[in-house]
């Protein structure tokens, strides 16, 4: 059976971690690209060097263009500028707007019909660039944000309980940003929902922390943004999707009417097989729970409205 090809576009933190952990995991071929030149073969070339020692056949190439980038089955795109601090997400709108779209373009001319995979932010925003850009159906534009948001969250149950991160799901909604909608009632720690483990000014603090768990580490390096844990998310919905896994992943998919959002991408959840994004997952939820999921979704519009003047 050939190996599937997956083509990485941005090879800084986020992309070349996200080509390390993919061949480490040996899920295909790695194309890493980038506009820097150098920097994609130099970083291709390293991770090539390091396969006799972890023991990994898949291949990898850096490029400045884009036909070696041919027939990928996935492509996940990451180029853009990272959060700096201080930074909002929404000011890096329209700078990575006009890179998404570019690079959109550039990769559709080689790959008839690849699934992406979003990273760039602001993220819901540039999957509606990258979905028009690309003409692909809405199962093939998937945005990666919830699987870091519910990660990070899980995270802070698992240290605050000290058990076992494996014990530990999370549930986090809505757009990639403030808004985002971490829901405790979902969450459990080894089947039990985390409202009988925890009083609420505990589960409240981990709330506030994981919708802050971005800016924590963007003031914490002061230079670029997160990456070990975006790539590792990046790779469970690569891996989700090569072996039609169908996995339910929270992502950000595009919503017809599902939780009464209408022609926008959102946080849900949604079950990620070889078609992309197969199923979208439709939960109970409270006034509450609605309410904020339906702020999240109205922050989403803004940022799409700004791009549509
Ligand atoms: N969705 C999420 O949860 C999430 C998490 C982390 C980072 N991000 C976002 O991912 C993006 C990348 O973050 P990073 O830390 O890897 O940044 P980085 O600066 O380390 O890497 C970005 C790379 O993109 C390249 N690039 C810029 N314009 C390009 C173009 N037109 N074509 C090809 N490559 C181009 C740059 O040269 C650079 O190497 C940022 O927008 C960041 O905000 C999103």
């Amino acid at each position: 059976m050939a190996r599937k090809k997956i083509t990485v576009v941005g090879a800084g933190n986020v992309g070349a971690t996200t080509a390390q952990r993919l061949v480490d995991k040996e899920l295909g071929d790695v194309v890493m690209i980038d506009i820097i030149e150098g920097l994609p073969q130099g970083k291709s070339l390293d991770l090539s060097q390091a396969a006799p020692i972890e023991g990994y056949d898949s291949r990898l190439v850096g490029s400045n263009g884009y036909k070696e980038s041919a027939d990928s089955d996935i492509v996940v795109i990451t180029s853009g500028l990272p959060r700096k601090p201080g930074m909002s997400r929404d000011d890096l709108l329209r700078t990575n707007a006009g890179i998404v779209g570019s690079v959109t373009a550039e990769v559709m001319k080689y790959s008839r019909n690849p699934i992406l995979i979003i990273v760039s932010n602001p993220l819901d925003a540039m999957c509606h660039v990258a979905m028009k850009q690309s003409g692909l159906p809405k199962e093939r534009v998937i945005g990666m944000a919830g699987v870091l948001d519910s990660a990070r969250m899980r995270y802070f149950i698992a240290d605050s309980l000290n058990v076992s991160v494996e014990n530990v799901t999370a549930f986090v909604l809505g757009g990639h940003g403030d808004t985002m909608v971490p829901l405790p009632r979902y969450s459990t720690v080894a089947g039990i929902p985390l409202p009988d483990l925890l009083p609420k000014d505990k589960i409240d603090q981990i709330v506030e922390r994981t919708r802050n768990g971005g800016a924590e580490i963007v003031s914490l390096l002061k230079t670029g943004s997160a990456y070990y844990a975006p790539a590792a998310a990046v790779v469970e919905m690569v891996e989700a999707i090569l072996k039609d896994k169908k996995k339910i992943l929270p992502c950000a998919a595009y919503l017809e009417g599902e939780y009464g959002i209408n022609r926008l991408f959102v946080g849900v959840p949604a079950k990620l097989g070889e078609r992309g994004i197969e199923e979208i997952i439709q939960i109970n939820m409270t006034t509450d729970e609605r309410t904020a999921l339906q702020r999240s979704a109205a922050a989403v519009q803004e940022l799409v409205d700004v791009l549509g003047r």
